[in-house]
């Protein structure tokens, strides 16, 4: 029977690759680096494990859960996201190679496409994903290996088209990979839409409390999957065994988890595209988002995080300094709802130009809100402004 995600995350032990003798409800953790080969025979699932960074069992459970929520093949869960990120471009490129990707991405994204311009003579190609022609013609003029983009994208909040993008990357033979991070497998499947990977930063709603950095990237074919498997054993980017265990604790709630995120969002978004020192509000269930009709169309949930813009950076930095309830923090998707000046922060190590060319202003605030009270968040934003 083909059961719903929730379901799935619901049971996360059922994806364990062998029963637990005593049926624990969540599954051990295997806390081992070495598994002695003499001592495993066929109850274990048939498999033989031996060392923990190659493969182990608790970490299995969570790659078995992620293939099938993002309808993949296979999955490596990595120590952090940037981790999946980087594995990706360990997997797919080589010296020389070409990738195209699209200009407002994550900042450590951004910094790791430099790494890898800098170490690998890798070429950088940036371009604006809701831009189909200057696209084509990138991809028709070079030898692009791999397209790579987040949507929503962040902090920009631009809404890509995954399943065109997909289509045209065919075309051109090149591979393409969405960081899921802000959306989530329980809003987005970027792998029924076309991509050939899918990767998350699982350190944000997924795991939700905040507690921990990892992070997954899942591949459609059982090519690409291995390939994945073998550069994560060969890079040494597998998760520890703790850590995935405190992922899957926030796991089983991340559908009503995202729903509230929304709602909460929605109502702070319109409050503040009221207020006359707010010169625009950015968020995609807003009915005054540019891609308002593919957000519904390609989301199920819209994510709680939105961008508005103050009149001066002042008034921002004011904003930032009064307020009781929104902590300065990078990250996002915590149940404490937090801000921060793209420009400041996340987005640190873009310049001006590079900025302007996304969208983001001097008083740009990103906003990812979390699970408190409406009245609560309102009042507290009317007061740090006064
Ligand atoms: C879209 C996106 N991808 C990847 C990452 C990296 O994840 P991590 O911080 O878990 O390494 C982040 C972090 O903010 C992100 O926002």
């Amino acid at each position: 029977m083909k059961k719903h995600i929730e379901t799935n995350l619901s049971h996360i032990a059922a994806f364990a690759p062998f029963e637990d003798v005593a049926g624990a409800s969540h599954f051990p953790i295997y806390n081992t680096g070495t598994f002695d080969l003499k001592k495993q025979d066929s109850s274990n699932g048939g498999k033989i494990y031996d060392y923990t960074r190659s493969d182990n069992p608790t970490r299995e459970m969570l790659e078995n859960l992620f293939t099938q929520v993002e309808g993949g093949a296979g999955c490596v869960c990595t120590h952090t996201g940037i981790a999946s990120v980087a594995l990706l471009f360990e997997t797919v490129l080589k010296a020389n190679s070409h990738i195209l990707v699209e200009a407002d991405c994550y900042g450590g994204t951004f910094r790791l496409l430099k790494v890898f311009k800098e170490k690998y003579n890798i070429t950088v190609h940036f371009a604006d994903f809701l831009e189909f022609d200057e696209m084509e013609k990138i991809l028709s003029e070079n030898p692009i290996d791999l397209v790579l983009c987040e949507s929503p994208t962040n902090p920009g909040l631009k809404i890509i088209d995954l399943k065109s993008v997909a289509k045209l990357s065919k075309k051109y033979h090149a591979l393409f990979a969405v960081d899921n991070s802000l959306a989530t497998f329980i809003s987005q499947r970027p792998l029924e839409l076309g991509a050939d990977f899918s990767l998350f930063s699982t350190t944000k709603y997924i795991s939700g409390h905040g507690a921990v950095v990892a992070g997954a990237i899942v591949a459609k074919t059982q090519e690409l999957a291995d390939e994945i498997h073998y550069y994560a054993n060969a890079h040494g980017r597998s998760q520890n065994p703790m850590d995935v265990y405190l992922i899957t604790l926030g796991i089983p709630t991340l559908k009503v988890r995202m729903a509230e995120h929304e709602k909460v969002s929605i109502k702070i978004a319109e409050f503040l595209e009221e207020q006359d020192y707010i010169t625009k509000v950015t968020h995609p269930a807003l009915k005054s988002h540019p891609q308002y009709d593919l957000a519904k169309e390609q989301m199920d949930y819209i994510p709680g995080v939105f961008s508005a813009d103050f009149e001066s950076l002042e008034l921002a930095e004011k904003f930032i300094e009064n307020t009781k309830i929104f902590g300065e923090k990078c990250s996002f998707g915590s149940p404490d709802s937090r801000v921060e000046i793209p420009a400041k922060i996340s987005h640190a190590s873009f310049s001006k130009e590079e900025l302007e060319a996304i969208g983001i202003a001097e008083g740009t605030v990103r906003f990812s809100i979390g699970l408190e009270n409406i009245e609560d968040l309102i009042e507290d934003i009317k007061q740090a402004v006064k």
